[in-house]
């Protein structure tokens, strides 16, 4: 399995067979590398409604054919607009040909912004992703919850990737306490430094979060984590 960082919170998955992409938001993002028009991927997860995870997910599924596994409304959505998608909700887990993903909770918001006002897309998520014998925690925009300690209890984590950009989510201090609660083996960080009101120092999250004794790995996008 192999994991890049390709910006803010989205992140390529390969596997020996498959390509996935997740909040593929590349088009408008100041920190982008690659532009939406050169994923190749079967898959686009998406985990919540905000213009900077559902981006170009319409666009990468169309122009791939592949599939938007979302929960029940930006699913919908997605189909609405043209692409293949699988809907899912908080809770559920479906086998796919590349593994097996389940919807957790996100504290947060999903409404998506366009010129006729805002579109309800449901209840935020974060995903749990089982490739190649990996887990795989991406925890979509979201608050410090409890409930994180119950998530890393029923499915150890091979790699949690975490908020820590403040102000729409977890910020560092929060961000290392999920990492005592997941307990994972190693943490990505993510949703920080993309634009204003999220600019955060990742070397002082990497000092907090190792503390509970997971190896944090700081990307710099573009860069490949593989496991
Ligand atoms: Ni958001
Ligand atoms: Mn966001």
């Amino acid at each position: 399995m192999k994991l890049t960082f390709l910006s803010h919170s989205c992140f390529l998955i390969e596997t020996a067979d498959h390509t996935l992409i997740i909040d593929p938001f590349l088009t408008g993002n100041p920190k982008a590398q690659v532009s939406a028009d050169d994923i190749k991927c079967d898959y686009v997860l998406v985990t919540h409604g905000h213009g900077d995870h559902i981006g170009d997910a319409v666009a990468i599924a169309k122009q791939n054919d592949a599939t938007i596994i979302g929960n029940y409304e930006v699913a919908t959505y997605c189909g609405k607009k043209g692409a293949n998608a699988h809907p899912m909700h908080i809770g559920g887990s479906w086998n796919f040909p590349f593994g097996k993903v389940k919807l957790t909770i996100a504290h947060h918001g999903s409404g998506l912004d366009t010129d006729d006002g805002f579109i309800y897309l449901g209840n935020p998520t974060g995903m749990l992703i089982f490739v190649e014998g990996k887990t795989i925690f991406h925890a979509g925009d979201t608050g410090l919850f409890l409930d994180m300690k119950l998530i890393g209890e029923l499915h150890p984590i091979d790699v949690a990737i975490l908020p820590i950009g403040d102000n729409f989510t977890m910020g560092i201090d929060d961000a290392a306490k999920a990492v005592e609660f997941l307990n994972p083996k190693v943490v990505i960080p993510m949703h920080y430094n993309t634009f204003g009101f999220i600019e955060v120092d990742d070397q002082e999250f990497k000092q907090k979060a190792s503390a509970s004794g997971a190896e944090v790995n700081i990307l710099e996008v573009g860069q490949s984590y593989e496991n």
